[in-house]
């Protein structure tokens, strides 16, 4: 029987940043989705990629000083980049695309161009405010107090040539989807996307841009490049082999089955993207999830506010496992959640090791305590039942049809709840049978105890199979303890009580989760943040250079002389000024106070040669006269500011001018 075929997208991240725990949140979850698929049997196919054009991307190479490809090379491909971050995290994707890949570029000027040959794309004008100096568009909401954001100066009134993509004729259709299917999820964002876009009427949509050049370029009207979001949105077709000789699987998995979203791009998903496939006669994706945000202190992360945080400190710190697992256990799909370190570990110690890694490591010693590891032929059945067995058993068999229901309607964190239950019960069957009781008399209480056991490890393997999409490596290891086959490993066996093998061998292993010390983890975590943060900093920063220009006879105003330092202390109660007595040449004592006891010790400083401005006015500080100011230079090293005060050759006499 031919395999049911899924499809299933991330969005395509840019690569204008490293990404954070938010990316990675979308990208597991997708994940776990794709392995549940594949583990029912389906044949999936799991895309995800970078989207890598726009002015963001242009502007950001600019600033690093390389070109763009080079800069998004680099977020990609280079260390703990996002193909490492995806490798980490053992992210099955069964596809990567980058948006810059040149099959992807051709195909999207085609699609540009039967849009355009169709009449749905035409050329207009596009009304905006544009800064001469910076020759840039901007929209009126990209000002900066109503100023180009670039360099701070007056924008004006300005039109550019551009083309537009009729979105206005799809708009019923698009209402039509949105508010009589299940095409968009959850069905909370419906009302949103109509009320605030649709009602108020859908404008065509501006889809080229001349004020920047990064991007596909229309290949039938040079100076334009087609607008990010059409090339970006059109991946999901591309990576499958529309348009192009890279890939031949379109027909077998367009239209995809789902495409997971992040809520600030459900407008682009739910509303511009069907009305371009509909332009373009092709058939609708069958969902489209938007999934909430992962909130710090109850806001976005982002790294212009500088409180991302970092998916490789934490999944070294605790494994990648476990914080998969905390991303899908603890925050509902569909709403914000507040991340944070606390309710990570408290997750992990309370469900992981607590309940998860008792359950197994209790059991598993058991039958090696008990039996030497392999439990007798006939454990399956038991001649005195109790009633807890059977509730185990029930509860066991059924969890897979709950768990399949929560999965089916993207609510990973409903699933993990439902297997929670059952581990939670077997670690109570575990009080209520107290084999430890039963093992004191192995002749009259041995079979119902090997009975006792063999449940637990029932129960185990199929809370082992269903857990196996969200922590696979795990997963694997517990099979392995618990002894289990191949074929009791399957979407099938999960639905099956009994499938172990009676006499499996079953090894304790290593702990799966250690408990994890909440004090001393935060303490290190916050270092490891700290350190983190100051490596992402531009390791030296100096002062930009002033554009005004001075006057050569202003500049020869100033005085610099060479002094010699005669003798230097701290000025008391004052963390930071040194008091320096100077030969300056002229046979009489300078005295200069200077803010460098933060660098510098005094006695470092005595008979070294340094430069002085002398023609300053005096000025006292904490009651002292101040002569001149000495001169150093200065740089900013990884946020820190740097200071080195400047020293001659000591063979340069005091008082020498420089100039
Ligand atoms: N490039 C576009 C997507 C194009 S898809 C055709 C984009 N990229 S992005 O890198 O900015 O964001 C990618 C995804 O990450 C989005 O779905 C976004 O919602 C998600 N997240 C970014 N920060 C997030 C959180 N803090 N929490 C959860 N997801 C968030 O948009």
């Amino acid at each position: 029987m031919e395999k049911k075929k899924f499809y299933i997208t991330t969005p395509i991240y840019y690569p204008s940043d490293k990404l954070h725990i938010g990316h990675t949140y979308c990208t597991v979850a997708a994940d776990a989705l794709a392995r549940y698929k594949r583990l029912t049997g389906c044949d999936v196919m799991f895309l995800t990629g970078t989207d890598e054009h726009g002015q963001k991307i242009e502007d950001k190479a600019k600033e690093a000083g390389c070109t763009p490809k080079e800069f998004v090379d680099n977020i990609v491909e280079g260390e703990h980049g996002v193909l490492d971050l995806w490798k980490l995290m053992n992210i099955s994707n069964d596809r990567f695309i980058r948006t810059t890949d040149d099959y992807h570029v051709a195909a999207v000027q085609r699609i540009f161009k039967k849009m355009y040959e169709k009449g749905d794309i035409y050329k207009g004008t596009y009304k905006g405010k544009y800064c001469k100096p910076c020759e840039s568009f901007w929209t009126e909401s990209q000002l900066v107090d109503g100023k180009c954001p670039d360099c701070g100066r007056e924008v004006q009134d300005a039109e550019e040539e551009a083309y537009f993509f009729r979105l206005s004729k799809y708009a019923d259709r698009v209402q039509h989807l949105l508010e009589d299917t299940d095409f968009l999820q959850p069905r909370s964002r419906v009302n949103e996307m109509v009320n605030n876009f649709i009602k108020p009427g859908l404008e065509d949509l501006c889809v080229s841009r001349t004020s920047f050049s990064w991007g596909v370029p229309v290949d039938f009207d040079p100076g334009h490049v087609v607008y990010v979001w059409v090339d970006a949105l059109f991946n999901y077709t591309t990576a499958l082999g529309l348009f192009n000789d890279r890939y031949h699987d379109y027909d077998q998995y367009w239209p995809a089955d789902v495409h997971l979203v992040g809520k600030e791009i459900v407008r682009f998903h739910s509303i511009i993207w069907p009305a371009m496939l509909m332009s373009m006669e092709m058939p609708l994706p069958k969902h489209v999830f938007g999934h909430g945000w992962l909130l710090l202190d109850g806001g976005k992360m982002s790294k212009s506010k500088g409180n991302v945080v970092d998916p490789y400190i934490l999944a070294e710190k605790f494994g990648v496992d476990a914080l998969r697992f905390f991303l899908m256990r603890t925050f509902p799909f569909g709403s914000d959640g507040n991340f944070s370190n606390e309710l990570l570990i408290q997750t992990i110690n309370v469900d992981l090791a607590n309940d998860l890694g008792n359950l197994l490591s209790r059991t598993t010693a058991m039958v090696g305590k008990y039996f030497g590891g392999t439990l007798p032929e006939g454990c399956r059945t038991c001649a005195n039942p109790e009633a807890c067995d059977g509730e185990l058993r029930d509860m066991a068999t059924a969890l897979r049809g709950a768990y399949e229901n929560a999965m089916e309607s993207f609510a990973p964190h409903n699933a993990l709840a439902e297997i929670f239950k059952v581990i939670q019960r077997a670690n109570k069957y575990i009080d209520e049978t107290a084999p430890w009781a039963l093992a004191k008399d192995m002749e009259h209480n041995g079979a119902r105890l090997a009975h006792v056991l063999y449940n637990l490890l029932e129960a185990t393997r199929i809370c082992g199979i269903l857990l196996s999409p969200f922590i696979p490596a795990s997963a694997e290891k517990i099979f392995d303890q618990i002894g289990a086959c191949d074929g009791c490993r399957t979407w099938e066996s999960a639905a099956q009580w009994g499938s172990l093998t009676e006499t499996a061998v079953v090894t304790k292993g290593e702990n799966l989760f250690p408990r994890i010390d909440a004090d001393k983890a935060l303490a290190e975590l916050e270092e490891l943040e700290a350190e983190a943060r100051k490596a992402a900093l531009p390791p030296v920063e100096f002062e930009p250079f002033t554009e005004e220009a001075v006057d050569f006879d202003t500049f020869c105003k100033s005085d610099f002389r060479v002094v010699k330092v005669k003798a230097c202390e701290a000025v008391k109660k004052s963390a930071k000024l040194l008091k320096f007595t100077l030969d300056d040449g002229t046979g009489v004592d300078r005295q200069i106070l200077s803010g460098v006891h933060a660098y510098y010790e005094p006695e470092e400083l005595t008979g070294k040669t340094l430069v002085a401005i002398v023609n300053l006015p005096p000025r006292k500080m904490m009651g002292q006269e101040s002569c001149g100011m000495l001169l150093s230079a200065v740089h900013t090293e990884h946020g820190e500011e740097k200071l080195h005060l400047v020293m001659l050759d000591d063979s340069i006499p005091a008082g020498a001018k420089l100039c």
